[in-house]
């Protein structure tokens, strides 16, 4: 295939569709250009399509609406199953999403992973990465994860196509929706480990994405969840009064759960584990500082990075939400994030003056070594 940097082929079944990365590719020229036209193009308030148009003969097979993006005032968003994700998919959210990985990865000590897969990925395994967006995922284009197990396969699985051209040789994507109707198109029993991480806050049906996760594992295989809870907490009395995080993280959720899904579904993800059959839960809690108000220098670090994260996703995060889940016109959501980034920023000699945090948790659990392996509904039938 000269100089195609990337493979595709249309499943019949469902309209997911498989791309393929190779390390001998070339940076694409239709991603640069996707970017340029989100960034430099005035396309108004109105939703646009911008259709994958490259100059490259050899990518004219790209040419599907699983490769298209919408672009909503200045915002652009994934278009294959078009809405399903209220966030957007632009350089600038890749670069939150990157800031986020190496924040979460700072404040896991360097863990991944929690389970207990390491052996198994050594010897050869079968990972499946779900919401792997951009650059920072278990099946990262820089980090270690791939590169370090060579012998395993690592697939991954986003809305959007917007995966480094320059990744390891045993990983691929499939651009699908975890909440596919027609399911999943790998088939059931296949994966030793399936991680799923700042994601089930947009799934819409998760005991269904449990129950998937479930027969899509083999026996004794592992799933992982990893998610903040978006609560501005505070050991202290310095959130007692009026603050403004604290206002856009309960529209945020009340404008999330209008669009169908819960912002803070990490809190249920025990219970929603056991009742899918899952055994050996494990999880740990770790607090992420907003902005650098801790005193130990690595948690400091951390709270900058987080801030900056949410800083520069405001009206990204908003959108959405805000508008079509609540209602908001384009001023008040603008109105209303002066404030927000106005005590995001307040500070008294160099430190802000909220001392806030989420809750980080990782959970993970395990299929039964006999689990059934086949959904509920068709057991015995
Ligand atoms: C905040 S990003 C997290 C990316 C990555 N897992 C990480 O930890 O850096 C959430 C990702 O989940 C994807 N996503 C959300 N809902 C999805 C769905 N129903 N099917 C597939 N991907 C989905 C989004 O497209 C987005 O890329």
């Amino acid at each position: 295939m000269t100089g195609l940097d990337v493979f595709l082929t249309m499943t019949e079944d469902t309209e997911a569709t498989r791309y393929c990365h190779s390390r001998s590719s070339s940076p694409s020229s239709w991603v640069n250009k996707l970017a340029r036209m989100a960034k430099n193009e005035d396309l108004g308030e109105k939703e646009e399509l911008i259709k994958n148009e490259s100059e490259n003969a050899d990518t004219h097979s790209l040419s599907s609406s699983v490769r298209q993006h919408v672009v909503d005032g200045h915002l652009r968003y994934h278009a294959y199953h078009a809405g399903k994700y209220a966030f957007p998919n632009d350089e600038n959210e890749q670069l939150r999403d990157d800031l986020k990985h190496n924040l979460t990865i700072q404040l896991c000590g360097s863990n991944y992973f929690y389970a207990p897969v390491r052996k198994l990925l050594e010897r050869g395994a079968n990972v499946l990465d779900l919401g792997k967006h951009g650059n920072g995922q278990v099946v990262h284009r820089k980090g270690p994860v791939a590169d370090s197990f060579p012998e395993t396969r690592f697939h991954g699985m986003d809305l959007s196509p917007i995966q480094p051209n320059w990744v390891p040789e045993n990983t691929d994507f499939v651009v699908d929706d975890i909440e596919h109707e027609g399911g999943w198109t790998y088939p059931l029993n296949t994966f030793d480990y399936i991680h799923v991480r700042h994601t089930i806050h947009s799934i819409k049906n998760r005991p269904q994405m449990w129950e998937r996760i479930f027969n899509h594992l083999k026996p004794g295989g592992y799933v992982e969840v990893q998610e903040f809870q978006y609560v501005a907490a505070c050991d202290d009395d310095s959130c007692d009064g009026p603050y403004a995080l604290r206002d856009f993280l309960n529209y945020l959720q009340a404008g999330l759960e209008a669009l169908g899904s819960q912002l803070n579904s990490i809190q249920h993800a025990e219970d929603e584990l056991l009742a899918a059959g899952f055994e050996d839960l494990r999880y740990q809690d770790l607090k992420s500082p907003i902005g650098p108000w801790p005193k130990r220098p690595q948690l400091r670090e951390c709270g900058s990075i987080l801030r900056d994260v949410i800083m520069w996703g405001l009206i990204g995060l908003a959108r959405r939400p805000f508008r079509d889940g609540l209602g908001w016109t384009s001023v008040q959501i603008e109105m209303f994030l002066i404030e927000v980034r106005k005590d995001l920023a307040r500070e008294v000699d160099g430190v802000p003056v909220f001392h806030s945090y989420f809750f980080f948790r990782s959970i993970y659990g395990r299929k039964p070594s006999g689990g059934n392996t086949f959904p509920k509904d068709q057991i015995g039938k």
